[in-house]
């Protein structure tokens, strides 16, 4: 073998032999790079992208160390920055950082959750921790769980798994029930379900945002005299631009008595039911019979992290299993792969639990605790003649200028977005009810009172 051959076999992949000390030297350069970009995110604001930024493809020969964290360096200098105080957009917090070290350690491990012999202790560990949360939120011991890359693919685990366990199989007369709130992905899900638009029927909502109950009874009857066949009905736990928490326990009773399946979209509102922090229907979700939590979403394990939780584990093994023909299995551990859409999948499931093993319990609910009280403290000090206020109990707000027609809302969260950017605040501008509004994000926890006052008096000009 040749000098350049043995250099090139030695930094393609890690070392079963040696001390690893080159992958070591790139590890330490890169968390340095890292925690840098980290460090300087005042300086360059929460957005900072120039339109030059090249995106440079593979060469011929392999690029040189020195290429590649020129390229890394240039991919951080333009990406959007989460740890940014003024980063409130979305529902894309700071990463946390034992999350951090999670995805680390996952891409190293590159194991795969696709089957047990793939993945043995993370099999366990994805099971035991998809357990612990359906216990948490009040499941029997019949309950489980699988993770997903984000809250889209629970959600369509957690429908594909209501049609069939209602035995509708593909019957175009099967339809879902959500409020005209519920997030746009029950969209994407009937699509991918081979269903159309008029399958998906949409409830309305109160002046709190919240599924209207008289409403929902009354689209259950019209279902029942047209022949159509509810195979579930959503309750949001926290809408994507308000906030808002459907009537939970009032629409459990409606599908108790009536055989439907509830799923809870608690993609947003759910971690808020590992803690004690008083919250309007949360104690009765686990009348539900599956659930989605996004830990991604407030509490900053790193992306992706949802899970889907179930009432009955059952009812996935039923839907997805297909006996994986080239795989072996053991007894009494179900192989992950046949649980849920996706085959291989990375070990996700670390970055959640070392996460949510540094956090403790009161950790979490220190950081969902203070990510209602910035909610608060905006609410409190914006002026209510100037703008109507749509917010609910967790920490998303919206709004816009008292009385402003579509077209002015268009151009003036255009206008205003551009501007608070400017002054390193970022902000997303949903469109709903047919205006565009300007939303907040209060799950920022570097975020503080005075970052808060300073984006007001923005507001104010
Ligand atoms: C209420 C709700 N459900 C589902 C989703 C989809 O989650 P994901 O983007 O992780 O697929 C979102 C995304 O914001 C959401 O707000």
């Amino acid at each position: 073998m040749t000098e350049d051959l043995i250099y090139k076999k030695d930094i393609y992949f890690p070392s079963h032999l040696g001390t690893n000390d080159n992958l070591i030297t790139l590890l330490n350069r890169a968390t340095r790079i890292l925690c840098d970009w980290f460090s300087k995110a005042e300086k360059y604001g929460p957005l900072p992208f120039d339109e030059n930024f090249k995106c440079l493809m593979p060469d011929e020969d392999g690029n040189s160390t020195e290429d590649l964290f020129s390229d890394i360096q240039s991919l951080l200098n333009n990406s959007f920055n989460p740890v940014h105080p003024g980063s409130l957009a979305h529902l894309d917090p700071p990463p946390l950082i034992f999350s951090i070290l999670g995805d680390l350690i996952a891409a190293g491990l590159n194991n795969n959750l696709l089957a047990y012999e793939l993945s043995p202790s993370i099999t366990l560990l994805e099971d035991s921790l998809c357990k612990w949360f359906a216990k948490k939120i009040g499941f029997n011991d019949s309950s489980g769980g699988i993770a997903a890359s984000g809250g889209t693919l629970s959600n369509l685990n957690a429908l594909i798994a209501a049609r069939h366990n209602s035995g509708l199989g593909s019957d175009p007369n099967s339809v879902l029930l959500i409020s005209e709130d519920a997030h746009s992905s029950f969209i994407k899900c009937t699509r991918i379900m081979g269903l159309d638009e008029a399958n998906l029927i949409r409830i309305k909502t109160d002046n709190n945002g919240s599924m209207d109950i008289k409403n929902l009874i009354e689209t259950i009857d019209k279902c029942l005299i047209n022949k159509k066949k509810i195979f579930a009905i959503v309750a949001t736990l926290g809408t994507t631009v308000r906030g808002a928490i459907d009537p939970i326990k009032d629409i459990s009773e409606i599908c108790k008595k009536r055989n439907i399946w509830l799923h809870v979209d608690g993609s947003i509102g759910g971690i808020f039911a590992v803690t004690s922090i008083p919250i309007k229907g949360l104690n009765c979700i686990n009348q539900a019979n599956s659930i989605t939590i996004n830990p991604q979403k407030i509490i900053g394990i790193t992306k992706t992290s949802s899970l889907l939780l179930v009432a009955e584990m059952r009812t996935l093994e039923n839907t997805f299993s297909t006996g994986l023909p080239y795989l072996s299995s053991k007894e009494d551990i179900i192989n992950r792969g046949e649980i849920g859409i996706q085959g291989s999948r990375p070990a996700e499931v670390i970055k959640l639990w070392l996460g949510l093993r540094f956090l403790g319990l009161k950790g979490i609910e220190d950081i969902l605790k203070s990510s209602i009280k910035r909610k608060d403290f905006f609410i409190k000090n914006i002026s209510k003649n100037k703008y109507d206020i749509f917010s609910g109990p967790l920490h998303i707000i919206s709004f816009i200028p008292k009385g402003i027609t579509p077209k002015d809302s268009d151009f003036w969260t255009k206008t205003k977005v551009n501007e608070l950017i400017k002054n390193n605040f970022m902000l997303s501008r949903p469109k709903f009810k047919g205006k565009y509004f300007l939303r907040v994000v209060m799950g920022n926890y570097n975020t503080n009172e005075s970052h808060i006052e300073q984006l007001l008096r923005l507001l104010e000009n």
